[in-house]
């Protein structure tokens, strides 16, 4: 994979895929995280006097244009983080993006509308895919590949377009793949992997790959229920995903039988209802009450976490450890984020929900090693998986 260093771009039109997906509250951004991450890109290429093209997705907008979901606040942020226009196109490859396109000078920067109000972006039929691509393709004589959250997406604007100019990696998507390299390559140990959040379905493939390269396993958030339920205790109305108790079984005797310490949550915040203010009790994880569900790992679970954590030499967190948009359930999620804020490990925080925890909570980004912008796209580097953003960039 080459890195835009190597590539000549001075007056030429680069299209720069970025992922500027970022969660919004009507039109204010509530955390800007991936646009500041896309910026040392977009600079360096304003710098070499390139005319760049950004273009990103938003939201899922299914292929149609959804006013909800247009990119014209990100452009706005943008501009404001670069120190310099944005020129902002109100569609993808039409009359509006040919005409902004066509009218950059050297050094100038234009932002499309959002990709995925065209249906070709994210079509599952290869030739459909293609000829948006084309149209793409038509708008830029070079592209970056800087989106590191979708390049496990095969998306046109994400596998296709790589193929039809020539390409590199931006500086986000190589720092992110130099990162996950040094977790999956040769890890310092013990290598501590946290992980949480809502569904156990969304992170089996990683349980499965990383049980033969892990030291300790913790687990917490919603997930940890069924894990729980797998080990025979009751659960009361938490999260639970009865279809994947069986797998879970199997994990649990794959880490007994690999000597892979799996740590599960001693005690919870067990809740009365899902709410902010629900009355909730501190609880043994093996007695939850048939009518509470838990939306917090408890305090002594924070302690043993942090315990297990204090020796590490790298740790990957992803996924929150209770409900951490409620300030009387973040608790757990903080406590987590401490303990890697204060360890002299590799640390590194795998996008989506966790980074988010981290900034909402507060805490210091450059207490990491890394905060990565990708939830979904490093869970599946780390699943062992072929990601065809990166594959179309190694071509
Ligand atoms: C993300 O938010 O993880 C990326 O931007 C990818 O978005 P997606 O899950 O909608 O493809």
């Amino acid at each position: 994979m080459i890195g835009i260093d190597e590539l000549d771009v001075k007056g030429r039109r680069v299209f720069v895929r970025a992922d500027l997906n970022v969660p919004l509250d009507g039109e204010t951004i509530t955390d800007d995280g991936r646009i500041r991450a896309s910026v040392p890109t977009i600079k360096k290429l304003v710098e070499r006097g390139a005319k760049v093209v950004v273009a990103a997705h938003l939201g899922r907008p299914k292929g149609t244009f959804t006013p909800k979901y247009s990119l014209a606040p990100v452009s706005r942020r943008l501009a404001e983080l670069l120190g310099q226009d944005v020129a902002f196109a109100t569609d993808v490859v039409g009359e509006s993006a040919r005409s902004v396109v066509a009218s950059l000078q050297d050094g100038e920067v234009a932002l499309l509308e959002n990709l995925r109000f065209e249906p070709g972006e994210e079509s599952k039929d290869d030739a459909v895919r293609g000829e948006f691509a084309d149209k793409l393709a038509a708008l830029a004589e070079l592209y970056v590949g800087d989106g590191f959250g979708a390049v496990h997406r095969k998306h046109a604007s994400v596998y296709d377009l790589p193929k039809r100019l020539p390409h590199a990696a931006g500086y986000l998507v190589l720092a992110e793949v130099e990162v996950l390299r040094k977790l999956t390559d040769d890890p310092a140990r013990p290598y501590v992997v946290v992980l949480g959040g809502a569904k156990v379905s969304d992170k089996l493939g990683v349980i499965a790959n990383l049980l033969s390269k892990v030291d300790r396993l913790l687990i917490g958030g919603g997930m940890a229920y069924t894990f729980l339920k797998a080990q025979g205790h009751e659960v009361g109305k938490s999260l639970l995903q009865e279809d994947q108790i069986d797998q879970v079984k199997g994990f649990l005797e794959e880490a007994a039988s690999r000597g892979v310490e799996l740590v599960l949550p001693v005690d919870v915040l067990a809740a009365t209802e899902f709410g902010p203010d629900a009355p909730y009790e501190v609880v043994d994880a093996t007695a939850i009450p048939a009518d509470r569900e838990g939306l917090d790992i408890g305090p002594r679970t924070r302690e043993l976490f942090a315990s297990k954590l204090a020796d590490a030499q790298t740790v990957f967190w992803n996924g929150p450890m209770g409900v951490f948009e409620f300030d009387a359930f973040s608790g757990g999620t903080r406590a987590v984020a401490e303990a890697l804020v204060n360890s002299k490990a590799f640390t590194v925080v795998g996008g989506g929900d966790s980074a988010a925890a981290v900034r909402r909570l507060g805490l210091p980004e450059d207490g990491f090693s890394h905060i990565s912008t990708g939830g979904g796209a490093s869970l599946e580097y780390l699943e062992g998986k072929t990601l065809p953003g990166l594959a179309a960039l190694e071509e």
